[in-house]
């Protein structure tokens, strides 16, 4: 079995040594032009000629969740396309969502401004019923961000494409309930994957349904976000800040609004991050899984596009 290497942004020789040491029978080597046809490819943001060079592929492992940049390129035509299934990136963007949403509802931002200004003074407590959180995406990281909001006793609402059922949290489902389920929320959280359907779907009519001094978290892909409506709507006092992780341009340029709005929060790209020696045990256990003809998580339908 031959395995290619060919992940932009990641250093090879470790993932080259944790692949080889999870799959000893295998071939495992970083791709270069001309390389001999393979098995199988562990990739991010792989080259064009790469894969038409490569059209034997059996599968394709994206060593990320979302497979929107996969998706754009022209790939092996027989090739499962096979996305990280969590591997560690569920708790990590827990963890950061939770932060995001504390640290509005406490008004931390406006404390922490407090104490460097030499002012000890407090605010009225927020009523938690009064902060429903709506989460866009029900699927790995979603399903567990609407668990870990639960633990801190947030009303959670949920919106997927098909019909969801997460225990204590309140299910829409489909266009027809879109409305429905921004009117029930006043911080949205984004887990959508980029897809044709849900391409800027953070536009000012959406965003402009929140419950009144709505906030917004955007951890999944900076192409769901109108920048321009976001302005307008925060210009406007419809919203009151927001939590980006993703950006449309990453890094954005200098002269980019974001960097310095007052009430916008950037992450480069981070709440959730690839972490190597999980990924490659989950890549090894389907790898395998596929040897043994045996059905593997995660496999990307290329017409619904995630
Ligand atoms: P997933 O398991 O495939 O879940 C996707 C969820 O979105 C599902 O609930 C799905 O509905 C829902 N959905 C898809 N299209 C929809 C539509 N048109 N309308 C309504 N709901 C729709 O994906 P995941 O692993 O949770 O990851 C989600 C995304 O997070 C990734 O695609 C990636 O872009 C982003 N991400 C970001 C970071 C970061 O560091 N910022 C890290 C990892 C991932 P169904 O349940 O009905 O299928
Ligand atoms: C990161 O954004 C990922 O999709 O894994």
């Amino acid at each position: 079995m031959r395995i290619l290497f060919h992940a932009a942004g990641h250093k090879p020789a470790p993932w080259l040594e944790g692949l080889k040491a999870a799959l000893p029978e295998a071939a495992v080597a970083e791709w270069a032009p001309g390389a001999p046809p393979a098995d199988y490819a562990v990739v991010w943001a792989p080259s064009q000629q790469m894969l038409d060079e490569q059209p034997q592929l059996k599968a394709l492992f994206n060593t990320g969740a979302g497979v929107d940049a996969l998706l754009q390129l022209r790939l092996p035509p027989h090739a499962q396309l096979v996305r990280l299934d969590d591997a560690g990136m569920s708790v990590q963007m827990a963890e950061f969502v939770c932060q995001a949403v504390i640290r509005h509802f406490r008004e931390l931002d406006g404390y922490e401004a407090d104490m460097r200004a030499g002012k000890w003074s407090f605010r009225k407590p927020r009523l938690r019923a009064e902060w429903p959180v709506g989460v866009m995406g029900l699927g790995v990281l979603g399903a567990r961000v609407a668990r870990a909001l639960q633990q801190f006793e947030f009303t959670v609402n949920g919106w997927s494409r098909s019909p969801r059922q997460l225990e204590g949290v309140r299910c829409f489902a489909g266009r027809g309930q879109l409305d429905d389920f921004l009117a029930a929320s006043r911080i949205l959280v984004c887990l959508l994957p980029l897809t044709p359907d849900t391409e800027n779907i953070l536009d000012r009519h959406t965003l402009g349904r929140l419950m009144p001094g709505g906030y917004l978290v955007n951890a999944a892909r900076g192409r769901h976000l109108v920048e321009p409506d976001l302005l307008a709507l925060l210009e406007q006092g419809q919203l009151a800040g927001a939590t980006l992780d993703v950006l449309r341009e990453e890094p954005p340029p200098p002269e980019h609004p974001f960097w310095r709005h007052p009430r916008i929060t950037l992450t480069p790209h981070t709440s959730a991050r690839t972490l190597r020696d999980e990924s490659i045990a989950q890549i090894a256990g389907k790898i395998r899984a596929m040897e043994r003809g045996e059905p593997v998580a995660g496999v990307v339908d290329r017409t619904r596009g995630y």
